[in-house]
């Protein structure tokens, strides 16, 4: 197969797993709706996570605890109904998985049905892999999350890089070869010392995607709101910002605005 045929290919699990076997790197990014979802997956992405960070970027929330599952389906499939190449990941929401793999299976069986999308992911180690197991034993491909786990803001407190301490790296290490032994696909590795998250890459065979964890890894995700530069009040040190659209699209509206004042809009050449 040619470059350009292999560039066109539907992206899968299995695809995602060659490209770390022949070292060539993963790019991920978020999406919520239609409309950017096919920009996103059009420029080439290989994965597009649905995240639960539409709880902060879409509906305004704090955290990410608030969004429904009824909510992820819909901005679920809202990006398949767009997406030829990409593979797509639905986050779990907060309170549809822990605790109890039932109602996990459940809800990753509706997330399957209701959105058709190729996979989900969930927050969370050994705490959570009796839901890991009975949503892989569905045939459903599962992508682990761990390091900074949003879902857990209220048990972390702070935003802040974890496992630097020791015994929080090797709980995480342990992790890490637990998701992948179980069956998980890949894993995303959030906010940890880059040599720590270098070394899971290298122990595991799973793909591993950082979001501020370094270079040592196999992919790169990040928040498409905010590389993009429309969500300004966010600007970790990790993030590298691609443009500045709040600026342009309020430069835009403004203009707008005083074409229609001005009544310069509608012109002769937009009107019936
Ligand atoms: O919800 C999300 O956007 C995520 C990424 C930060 C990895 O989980």
């Amino acid at each position: 197969m040619s470059v350009a045929q292999e560039r066109r290919k539907k992206v899968t699990t299995h695809v995602l797993s060659e490209m770390k076997m022949r070292d060539e790197k993963i790019a991920m990014l978020t999406a919520y709706d239609y409309s950017l979802a096919k920009i996103v997956d059009s420029a080439g992405v290989d994965v597009i996570l649905v995240g639960d960070s539409a709880s902060n970027v879409m509906a305004g929330w704090e955290t990410t605890l608030p969004i429904t599952l009824d909510q992820m389906i819909y901005h679920g499939a809202s990006v398949v109904r767009a997406v030829q190449r990409s593979l797509v990941v639905v986050d779990m929401p907060f309170g549809t998985y822990q605790g109890n793999s039932k109602e996990a299976l459940t809800s990753a069986i509706r997330i399957m049905k209701e959105t058709a999308a190729d996979a989900v992911k969930l927050e969370g180690g050994s705490e959570i892999i009796e839901s890991v197991e009975r949503i892989l034993s569905a045939g459903i491909p599962v992508m682990g999350h761990l390091g900074l786990t949003p879902q857990s803001i209220h048990k972390f407190g702070t935003y802040t890089v974890r496992a630097k301490q020791e015994e929080e790296a090797e709980k995480l290490i342990q992790d890490a070869h637990l998701l992948e032994d179980t069956g998980c696909f890949g894993i995303v590795l959030e906010k940890i010392p880059a040599s720590l998250a270098g070394q899971v890459a290298k122990e595991v065979k799973i793909p591993i995607i950082g979001i501020g964890a370094g270079n040592q890894v196999d992919g790169q995700v990040l928040v498409l709101h905010d590389m993009l530069g429309i969500n300004q009040e966010f600007s970790p040190r990790f993030l590298r910002r691609y443009h500045n659209l709040f600026a342009e699209v309020r430069g835009a509206v403004g203009n707008y605005i005083e074409d229609v004042k001005s009544v310069d809009f509608p012109n002769e050449r937009e009107q019936y």
